[in-house]
């Protein structure tokens, strides 16, 4: 990949550490995918945030790059291992939460904003169509490329960090308009409807087609559940851009004549539905992954009403600091915590959630497919309404 002479000046670590390193990983990530140049980049989205996944080696990696570094663009963290004002009630332990501590600060001394989420997009990190960014949760990734019409590919937690440090990007992959084009049909014959429905159709044509460009057919499904469905097949495949017909902003030149085409029926649905499910039981259920909106906080606050009671366990709703202050400031959140805790900051997946639980419930296609692989769970898939029907 072509460098310019500042960035070769930067390469031979002419501005410091962190600098020089992070020009290593892009200049690397460059050579192998066959990038011809760096593009500068609007804002960043990065993972690795969890002491749960990182570890101490992370901890390491991201204090020594704080020493000597602040980022060039716009960039904000993936959700953290806990809720940092409220861990202890998440029954987070002191150690975990000291070195989630320090793992924020060194992230914080960057300057990036630590509001940590997989839906910066809900919360003011929104690129405009056809910006190019680098961002690294794959949910965010999705709904980045397919919803906004940025331009992403599905970084690593290292790359989105020396891409935030450097304000820029190897030019490959879905940065390339040629890349961009659909690649399969996804003609939907099922009535698709709630959140499972959305996170079980995403699971199945995720796991069929891999990491092609999909395009819906006959898909009808607001901004929330397409959040989901993104989220489900980057998690089953590793779709990172999909077009749905009359929705998406690239839809209508994404599309050529003679490629492959995939029926997606009821039974296919059900079929997927049953995949993600391993146990009836349940001690939590969790809701918000990818992280919940405001509408979907107070659409699980009407059903827990409906339902009128206490329920046997307990019951996570993940969401974004800004999404909860803004619940706090309303009332909401209150009339939520007579049911389930309102959790900022983290999810079910990047949680220390196994020293808890062995069995739990969500109605995410994504999630679903995280908590028996990374959290040991059996988990039962389903629609919050029908989990909370059982939860007694
Ligand atoms: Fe977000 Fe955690 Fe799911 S990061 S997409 S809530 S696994």
């Amino acid at each position: 990949m072509y460098l310019s002479k500042e960035e070769e000046r930067i390469l031979n670590g002419e501005e410091g550490y962190a600098a020089q390193k992070s020009m290593e990983i892009l200049a690397s990530l460059g050579d192998i995918y066959g990038a011809d140049k760096l593009i500068s980049i609007s804002s960043c989205q990065i993972a690795g945030v969890s002491y749960k996944t990182i570890g101490d080696a992370g901890l390491f990696f991201i204090s020594e790059f704080s020493k000597s570094s602040r980022v060039k663009v716009k960039s904000t963290l993936n959700p953290m291992g806990m809720d940092s004002l409220g861990w202890q009630r998440m029954g987070i332990k002191e150690e975990f939460a000291k070195k989630q501590h320090e793992i924020i600060d060194a992230y914080f001394k960057m300057g990036i904003d630590c509001s940590c989420t997989c839906t910066p997009y809900l919360i003011g990190n929104r690129p405009n169509c056809g910006e190019h960014i680098a961002w690294s949760e794959s949910s965010a990734v999705s709904f980045a490329n397919s919803i906004l019409g940025a331009k992403t590919n599905r970084e690593g937690g290292p790359s989105s960090l020396a891409s935030s440090i450097l304000g820029k990007t190897p030019n490959y992959g879905l940065h390339l308009e040629r890349n961009r084009k659909a690649k399969v049909i996804i003609d939907v014959k099922a009535k698709i409807k709630s959140f499972s429905d959305v996170g079980a159709l995403g699971n199945y044509v995720g796991s069929i087609i891999g990491s092609k460009v999909p395009y819906f057919k006959n898909l009808e499904i607001n901004s929330d559940k397409l959040k989901s469905l993104g989220a489900s097949m980057a998690a089953s495949g590793s779709v990172a851009l999909y077009h749905v017909e009359g929705l998406t902003p690239e839809y209508a030149k994404a599309i050529d004549d003679d490629i492959e085409k995939i029926e997606v029926g009821k039974e296919e649905i059900e079929e997927s539905k049953c995949k993600l499910s391993s146990s009836d039981d349940m001690e939590l259920i969790c809701i918000g992954c990818p992280h919940c909106s405001i509408g979907e906080v107070k659409e699980a606050l009407e059903l827990f009403k409906k339902e009128g009671r206490k329920f046997k366990g307990d019951i996570w709703i993940c969401t974004s600091r800004y999404v909860k202050n803004e619940l706090e400031r309303t009332g909401v959140a209150q009339e939520i915590e007579k049911y389930a805790k309102l959790l900022a900051d983290t999810c079910m997946v990047v949680a220390p959630i196994e020293e808890m639980y062995e069995k739990t419930a969500t109605n995410s296609g994504k999630a679903a497919v995280y908590l028996p692989s990374l959290c040991k769970q059996k988990v039962r898939f389903g629609d919050l309404e029908s989990l909370i029907k059982d939860f007694k």
